[in-house]
């Protein structure tokens, strides 16, 4: 057995068991424990019982002390205030458990995997061909490939799906123009640079749309192209293919640059579903699920009104015969559910999004294809917005580069630890630049629960001492860099020591790792991770300034608080990989 049961759920256990013996109709109630600044652990669930029961609340709970089997994991227990109990767990118990994670032959911290795992396809870190990345690509990114990993560390199949924008009429224009000037995308694969990519497809980008609008007979040959990519000609798509290629140069380059790895197997753009809209669009139309409506295919919902009070209709296909990124997201559905066989969807998507997604879910609801069985949500994201409270922008009101942007963490980060570096080469001061920079943008994006705004502040990301990637990494390399000097004294867990409140406040927190990283995976909440990380690294900061560890007073006590160095160590470490943050040995 790898996984560990959590201190919480054993006194948990021992709470219901003590409260059911005394109440008997108790049986499956709640004794709502939570930790506690008083003792260890706080449990406020007899109040409401005691009342349900008619009973007095400071007896029913003394009743349930008498009961509570003590002594193993429960040191001490008492009645307090009106009816609550505090609950003191025993030193002996704190490190034995520890212990047990610690020694995990699955080197899971004896977190346990989910009890149904099922299949996930999670759409996610999607750009748009021939596009620069932008921010709002970087929370997708940096979102989903945290969902990903703790996901996959509860045991769920996970399916990666990078919906990029690869279809569209801005296609017609941009193949057009190529098929004009053959020579421009005339590389070898290997022979530039994701940046050169990127500004080959910007010139491109600029001088098509310069062409378009000025000339009509382009514009005419150009919605020409459009017509023939959509039907396969094959020299139109031999062309659009070069666009891709050169965008996932670009794409690669920057998923690189945040250390994510992203593969070309799981990117299935826009362009993947075009074979299955006809169909999609024949399915609505002939269920009454989609109906005509001047021409357009049309779903209407009642409770979707436009501000004008008229129901806002979701177009899957245009009078002119196109299809849109509805048709494609509802054959992508149809995909997922049917081939890839989920039985979750997840959607990391902008929140601007949101009413597009609402309306394709229902749609696909009506349908038939979502079942009751199938979930689908979007994990919708807030805005990026600047230093000053705006939507980031640059002086210019453009937006903003992603890779000028990460460079920049870059840089910061590179400042920081070359201050701090005593005996770092400047090889490394590079390489713990990029881990930190990059490590800052992520940390700040994924410390804020998804759904609200954030502010992108590379000063406070790359702060040493505030709720930051930095000071979890410096925690991590601190532990490391203890467990070196100790040299040949290793971690000995010695559970009949006596603990100080630094080393019990440490060791109770380290033991919750488990129930908060289900708790982050079910929730699809990384910030709780995050939370929970930031407090590790600041009790060990606190038992650090209050513990020696080398020179503690026994050889007993140094092996025990290098234990619990190392368990802390361990802890940050996988915490951090779940969440994309390297955690360098040293700073
Ligand atoms: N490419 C889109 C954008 O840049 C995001 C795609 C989201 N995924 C989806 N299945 N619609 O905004």
């Amino acid at each position: 057995m790898a996984s560990v049961t959590s201190l919480t759920a054993s006194v948990h256990q021992r709470l219901a068991n003590a409260l059911s013996a005394a109440l008997p109709e108790a049986a499956a109630a709640d004794p709502l424990l939570r930790r506690s600044d008083r003792a260890d652990f706080q449990a406020n669930g007899i109040l409401a019982l005691a009342k349900k029961a008619k009973a007095n609340p400071r007896e029913l709970a003394a009743q349930v002390v008498e009961r509570v089997v003590t002594g193993d994991v429960i040191g001490d227990i008492e009645v307090s205030g009106p009816g609550f109990l505090n609950i003191t767990v025993t030193d002996k118990a704190i490190i034995e458990n520890l212990s047990a994670r610690v020694t995990d032959p699955a080197a899971r911290l004896g977190v346990p995997h989910a009890d149904h795992p099922g299949t996930t396809v999670i759409d996610y870190a999607q750009p748009n061909v021939a596009k620069e990345m932008h921010v709002g690509h970087l929370r997708s990114a940096v979102i989903g490939d945290a969902v990903v990993q703790l996901l996959e560390f509860t045991g769920e199949t996970v399916v990666r799906r990078h919906h990029i924008g690869d279809w569209g009429t801005q296609f017609g224009m941009l193949i057009q123009y190529l098929d004009e000037h053959p020579h421009e995308l005339d590389h070898r694969a290997g022979e530039v640079s994701g940046e050169e990519a990127m500004s080959n497809l910007d010139r491109l980008y600029k001088a098509a749309r310069r062409k378009f609008d000025s000339d009509e007979e382009f514009k005419t040959r150009a919605r020409r192209r459009v017509v023939d990519l959509q039907a396969g000609d094959p020299h139109t798509l031999a062309m659009w293919q070069k666009f891709v290629d050169e965008s996932k140069i670009y794409f690669f380059s920057v998923f690189e640059k945040l250390d994510m790895e992203i593969r070309d197997a799981d990117i299935v753009g826009e362009s993947g579903y075009n074979d299955m809209l006809a169909e999609t669009c024949r399915l609505l139309e002939e269920s009454g699920v989609a109906v005509r409506s001047e021409g357009a295919l049309c779903v209407f919902f009642d409770d979707i009104l436009g501000p004008d009070g008229n129901k806002v209709p979701l177009i899957v296909q245009k009078s002119d015969g196109g299809y849109g990124y509805a048709a494609t997201d509802l054959s992508a559905i149809r995909d997922r559910v049917f081939s890839l066989k989920a039985d979750t969807l997840l959607y990391v998507v902008d929140a601007r999004q949101s009413l597009h997604f609402k309306m394709v879910f229902e749609t696909a609801r009506r349908a038939g294809w979502l079942g009751a069985d199938v979930k689908a949500q979007q994990l919708a994201f807030g805005t990026v917005l600047g230093k000053d409270g705006k939507p980031f922008k640059t002086r210019e009101g453009e937006t903003v580069r992603l890779v000028d942007l990460l460079d920049e963490a870059i840089d910061r980060a590179s400042a920081v630890v070359r201050e701090k570096a005593r005996d770092l080469s400047e090889q490394e001061i590079a390489e713990r630049g990029a881990q930190v920079g990059i490590g800052a943008v992520k940390y700040a994006d994924l410390s804020t629960s998804a759904s609200r705004d954030y502010k992108f502040d590379l000063d406070q990301m790359v702060s040493l001492n505030g709720d930051t990637s930095v000071y979890l990494q410096y925690a991590y390399a601190r532990t490391q860099s203890i467990q070196r000097k100790a040299g040949e004294v290793r971690p000995v867990a010695h559970p009949e020591l006596e603990l100080s409140p630094a080393e019990r406040a440490l060791g109770l927190h380290a033991d919750q790792f488990a129930e908060t990283v289900a708790e982050a995976a079910a929730e699809y909440a990384p910030h709780k991770l995050t939370a929970y990380l930031y407090q590790l690294a600041s009790l060990f900061t606190t038992f650090y300034d209050k513990c020696p560890v080398l020179k503690a007073e026994t050889p007993e006590q140094v092996e025990n608080r290098l234990f619990l160095t190392d368990a802390t160590g361990r802890t940050l470490r996988q915490g951090m990989a779940l969440l994309g943050i390297q955690a360098p040995e040293r700073l």
